[in-house]
């Protein structure tokens, strides 16, 4: 119980320190179902996504931490996306669409834009597969939450 209230405290700390805008709470909200998915189509820049944000058991808080210094800036604090990134809590980006392969390649050598029109996404700089790992489990753990799977 200590450990959890730790991870909230951390998560609102981040929040608030976090100069970024607010990504989670934009007003355009997409429900993350199959039509959502067939109704975005190549060049949606504008599909930023509202999340369910539980709190964050304690075995995800690195995983968190390292998603929000490394991921957020694009794909948003909470994976919904921003004016840079897609949402990964996108059915796009479930398990069998994109494997955790996916995220290794992507974070490690980048990816060529495809999907989507806000550009290629550059390797993370400094980035090592161990934080890949636990960037994953959060983000898996965070689209189950969300009904991704
Ligand atoms: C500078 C912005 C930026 C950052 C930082 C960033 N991404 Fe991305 N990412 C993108 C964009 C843009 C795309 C969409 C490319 C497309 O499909 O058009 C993308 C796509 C992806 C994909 C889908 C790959 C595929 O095969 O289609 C994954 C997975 C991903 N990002 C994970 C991550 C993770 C994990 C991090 C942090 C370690 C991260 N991204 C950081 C911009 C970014």
């Amino acid at each position: 119980m200590y450990r959890v209230i730790i991870v909230m405290m951390l998560a609102t700390l981040l929040a608030a320190c976090s100069s970024q805008k607010d990504e989670v709470s934009s007003s355009k909200a997409v429900v993350p179902t199959s039509t959502a998915m067939s109704g975005h189509k190549m060049g949606d820049t504008d599909v930023k996504m509202t999340v369910k944000t539980p709190n964050v058991p304690f075995e995800y808080g690195i995983g968190m931490k390292k998603f929000q210094t490394m991921c957020a800036s694009c794909h948003g604090q909470w994976g919904g996306g921003s004016e840079q990134g897609p949402p990964l809590m996108h059915l796009f980006y479930k398990p069998s669409h994109h494997s955790d392969r996916a995220f290794y390649n992507a974070a490690l050598k980048g990816v060529q834009q495809h999907h989507w029109e806000f550009g290629n996404m550059p390797a993370v700089e400094g980035v090592m597969p161990q934080d890949v790992e636990k960037i994953i489990a959060f983000v898996r753990w965070l689209q189950r939450e969300n009904g991704i799977y």
